[in-house]
């Protein structure tokens, strides 16, 4: 890990605050039941600027004309780390992570009032842990009450994760890298999972072979809930019971990526379990890839954010025409939104350290304008339930084909092409199975 990143990180959010003080804190730990606790996930927001893996710990800014970046973390504790591991304790913690001071979480409260006064503003977001604006707003009331001294509270309240979408919405040399790895490792996973299928496995069987792959490769857990899905299953949009068993002649919806130090691949293959398509399934698979062909055309610097949207929109109408699971013309079933019936969600989202990653997609009311280094999914699908009015041959056949795209200068570049996906290319590597 590059430590000078995450402090060239804190001084731009320093530059932009301008003045005031800025508090960033990491997520709570989350109790499963009893004394058990669902695996920790840090706060992206918090470990952006950080790079700090522990619970129980904040990021304090001090903007202004001798800027100080501040960590509060847990003290060390023998005892604790008999039981728990290893703590960096302040000291440490400061030393490694290249913060000016650092000190125990204990005297977090205490101190931030007295950071908090005579600070022209606060840069905090609330509304996201209660149990963070009870400690914040009751430090700012301390201030408030100690006016009659000569102090002033904060007049200025603003939403740090403002600014701090927009830092993370473009990507830097390091986070690239790390989505390059996740990308990798997840392709490797769903080739692995396109061998491990066949007849009668069941969904789960797949998706441990997908986590399986995940942490062999050092990724430290999935991004999301897998999705394995198998036959009608696959047009519920987030199935994730991926208990049944697969049958012959059905497809097999696979929506499943890794996360590696703390970024996010997030891909979705659609195959036969059989490993050869019917003609049925070959038409609407080729009508999906075709939309998503269209989408990635659009991916390049100064496009709008919703013109991959409105690509893969217009292939995916005009095929539903064509299979006659719409009537009418092309124009006609855009305008009247006729296609949502069998593709029902958007093309694509933000991708970084979350799977549905941070930043605006609207600046004011216009779609934002794509640019190099930003992160994209691009995620067309088909979705077609039994249905009287429907051909029974497209019945229960739900496709989706989602990659990760990373807009370059002139284009874009699909860091998750190594996830076969041509039919081609997909019958090829299941014949290669025992
Ligand atoms: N796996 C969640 C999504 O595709 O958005
Ligand atoms: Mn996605
Ligand atoms: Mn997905």
């Amino acid at each position: 890990m590059d430590i000078q990143a995450f402090v060239d990180r804190r001084a731009r959010l320093l530059r932009t605050m301008g003045r005031g003080i800025a508090v960033v804190p990491t997520a709570p730990e989350r109790v499963r039941n009893r004394d058990s606790h669902y695996p920790y996930r840090h706060d992206s927001y918090f470990y952006y600027l950080s790079g700090f893996a522990e619970p129980e710990a904040c990021v304090v800014l001090v903007a202004g004309d001798a800027p100080r970046a501040l960590l509060f973390c847990r003290e060390k504790d023998a005892e604790r780390e008999v039981w728990d591991g290893f703590r960096h304790g302040p000291e440490a913690a400061r030393e490694a992570f290249r913060f000016d001071e650092a000190f125990p979480i204990g005297s977090l409260d205490e101190k931030l009032a007295d950071l908090l006064a005579g600070q022209p503003a606060l840069h905090y977001s609330m509304g996201h842990d209660a149990g963070w604006d009870d400690r914040v707003v009751a430090a700012l009331n301390r201030v408030r009450a100690n006016v009659r001294g000569g102090t002033h509270a904060p007049a200025e309240i603003r939403d740090v994760r403002v600014e701090l979408d927009e830092m993370r919405l473009v990507k830097d040399a390091h986070e690239i890298a790390d989505m390059r790895r996740a990308a990798g490792i997840s392709a490797a996973a769903h080739r692995r999972a396109m061998r491990a299928t066949a007849p009668g496995r069941f969904e789960y069987e797949v998706e441990a072979e997908l986590m399986h792959e995940f942490r062999r490769s050092g990724a430290q857990a999935p991004a999301y809930s897998p999705i394995v899905a198998g036959g009608a299953n696959a047009c519920v949009l987030h199935y994730v019971g991926n208990s049944q068993s697969l049958r012959d002649g059905d497809l097999l919806l696979i929506d499943a990526g890794c996360e590696v130090d703390s970024y996010a691949a997030d891909i979705t293959r659609t195959f036969p379990v059989s490993g050869k398509f019917s003609p049925a399934q070959r038409d609407v698979y080729q009508l999906v890839l075709a939309a998503q062909d269209a989408a990635i055309a659009q991916i390049r610097p100064g496009q709008p954010w919703d013109a991959p949207h409105e690509a893969a929109v217009r292939v995916l109408a005009q095929g539903m025409l064509d299979l006659r699971l719409l009537t009418g013309n092309l124009d006609g079933v855009i305008e009247s939104g006729a296609y949502r019936r069998f593709y029902m969600h958007r093309t694509g989202h933000w991708l970084g350290m979350d799977v549905h990653d941070a930043g605006e997609y609207k600046v004011g009311d216009k779609w934002r304008p794509l640019a190099a280094g930003m992160t994209l999914t691009v995620e067309p699908g088909c979705y077609i339930r039994a249905a009287d009015d429907v051909p029974q041959a497209l019945w229960n056949i739900g496709i989706r084909i989602e990659d990760n795209a990373l807009v370059t200068a002139d284009g874009c570049e699909i860091l998750t092409d190594a996830a076969p996906k041509s039919v081609s290319d997909i019958e090829a590597l299941m014949a290669l199975r025992d």
